[in-house]
């Protein structure tokens, strides 16, 4: 009788120890996806001061159009975190961008895009948040001047710009496409930085992932446009270039360089696939500029600067050399609408990605010192309009304001 009694309740121990197991591989498979979406999401990328070795603690100054947001902490913390947030608070913030409370969050937060993403995927990015470690870390996220700092503005510019809500799949698509676009259109919000904003900072969205300036630096057209454009790219170079930073026609920097260490370095070769595939099928636009005449002074003027200082990496005929220096014929961030990377490149130099694909990222050096804003504007508008390139020149004007506003900036 006691035996049986002693039997029975080690069999129910042992089912119940089974059980906790199969639960506990369950929660690990959600923490695990959920790591990966916030990897996906980037988020990261605002949520952590960088240099400050406290992941998603919150802190780092977000620019926007009418002032500065600060990122908040969203690690477990109780009392300066999300830890006590219920899961339903979460999904909101990220699907609605309203935060606990009723509070509407500024578009700073990707929620415009991340609005796309399942309910199953933002709470395992939230199941994955409550493992890191809780840092007690207040902050202030408002920091706009008036009267952007009213909050309820928000009410306003989401019915104008913000269509909430999941995507619903395109059946003549393939799985891969409809991927692509899941990604590309919500947690990845590649066109936070792509699509071109309108005066209130809301994407236009006729001009979809065309290019837009972003702190600073032009983040070009990615549609399938021909020359502006990623009409040239296969999908090869477009996964090579946002698994490594780097493919025979471009190297990523500025804010580029970060989100391909931070998160395409590290997504997976199905993802970066479906990213590519889906951008391929945006439709790019008609009208391109004619090159301009070789004999127009400014293109002499570039071509014997070029020579001169130029050509000893990217190679008299701008092909560059695959993985170490950039091409410029042909390549779209060359023929961009807006040169305001090209200024800054030139003047500034820039350090390009180093991937664990491409370990050291090689270096354009800064002609700031060399060059003035006459010659800079000449060696521009003829790497432009060189070896079949064709764009519009580049101004002194332009070089001198960018110049002033490089000199403001603190990166
Ligand atoms: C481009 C920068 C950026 C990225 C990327 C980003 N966030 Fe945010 N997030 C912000 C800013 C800025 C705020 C504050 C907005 C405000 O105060 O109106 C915020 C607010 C939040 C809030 C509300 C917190 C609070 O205390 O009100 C949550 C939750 C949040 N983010 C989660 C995430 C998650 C999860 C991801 C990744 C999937 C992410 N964020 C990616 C910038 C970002
Ligand atoms: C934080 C802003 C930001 C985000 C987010 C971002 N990009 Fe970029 N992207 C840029 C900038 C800026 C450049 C230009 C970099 C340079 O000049 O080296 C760029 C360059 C590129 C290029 C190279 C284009 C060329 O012609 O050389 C590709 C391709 C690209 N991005 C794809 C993507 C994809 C896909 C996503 C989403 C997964 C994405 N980007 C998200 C800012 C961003
Ligand atoms: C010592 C070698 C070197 C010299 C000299 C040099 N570059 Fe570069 N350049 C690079 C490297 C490396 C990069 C890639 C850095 C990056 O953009 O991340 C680059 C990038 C560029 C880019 C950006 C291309 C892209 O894909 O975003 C432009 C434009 C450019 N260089 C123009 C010039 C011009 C114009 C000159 C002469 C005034 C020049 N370079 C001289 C090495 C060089």
């Amino acid at each position: 009788m006691r035996s049986g009694v002693l039997l029975a309740a080690a069999v129910l121990g042992l089912a119940i120890t089974a059980a906790r197991a199969a639960q506990d591989k369950q929660n690990f498979t959600i923490i695990e996806r959920g790591r990966y979406l916030a990897l996906l999401g980037d988020c990261a990328a605002c949520h952590t001061e960088p240099g400050s070795g406290q992941a998603f603690a919150g802190g780092r100054p977000i620019e926007t159009p009418f002032g500065t947001v600060l990122a908040p902490n969203i690690t477990p913390d109780r009392d300066t975190g999300i830890g006590a947030w219920t899961d339903d608070e979460f999904v909101d913030a990220l699907q609605k961008g309203v935060g606990r409370g009723g509070v509407h969050l500024y578009p700073a937060m990707p929620y415009t895009y991340y609005t796309r993403a399942t309910r199953e995927d933002v709470l395992a990015i939230r199941a994955y948040l409550a493992t890191v470690a809780p840092v007690r870390h207040a902050v202030v996220s408002n920091q706009l001047p008036f009267p952007f700092d009213i909050r309820a503005s928000m009410l306003a510019w989401n019915r104008l710009f913000f269509s909430p809500g999941r995507l619903a799949p395109t059946p003549a698509k393939s799985a891969e496409w409809n991927r692509g676009a899941y990604l590309v259109e919500g947690l990845a919000h590649c066109g936070m930085c792509h699509t071109p904003k309108n005066f209130l900072g809301g994407d236009e969205t006729s001009q979809h992932l065309k290019g837009n300036v972003v702190q600073g630096w032009y983040a070009p057209d990615i549609t399938d446009d021909a020359r502006r454009g990623l009409g040239g790219w296969s999908v090869d170079d477009i996964v090579a270039y946002l698994r490594s930073g780097h493919n025979r026609i471009a190297a990523a920097s500025g804010p580029m360089a970060e989100e391909v260490t931070r998160s395409s370095a590290q997504m997976d070769e199905s993802d970066l696939r479906a990213i590519a595939v889906y951008l391929k099928d945006q439709p790019g636009g008609e009208e391109h500029a004619a090159p301009l005449a070789v004999d127009d002074a400014r293109m002499r003027t570039g071509s014997a600067i070029y020579a001169d200082e130029c050509s000893a990496c990217h190679t008299p005929n701008g092909g560059g050399i695959a993985g170490l220096f950039p091409a410029l014929n042909g390549a779209p961030a060359v023929q961009s609408a807006d040169p305001t990377s090209l200024i800054r490149v030139v003047l500034q130099g820039a350090q390009s990605a180093a991937t664990p694909a491409a370990p050291t990222g090689p270096a354009m050096p800064q002609f700031a010192w060399l060059l003035d804003n006459a010659k800079v504007a000449s060696v521009i508008t003829y790497i432009r309009n060189a070896w079949g390139n064709a764009a519009p020149p580049v101004s002194i004007e332009r070089v001198a304001a960018e110049r002033h506003r490089l000199s403001r900036r603190a990166d």
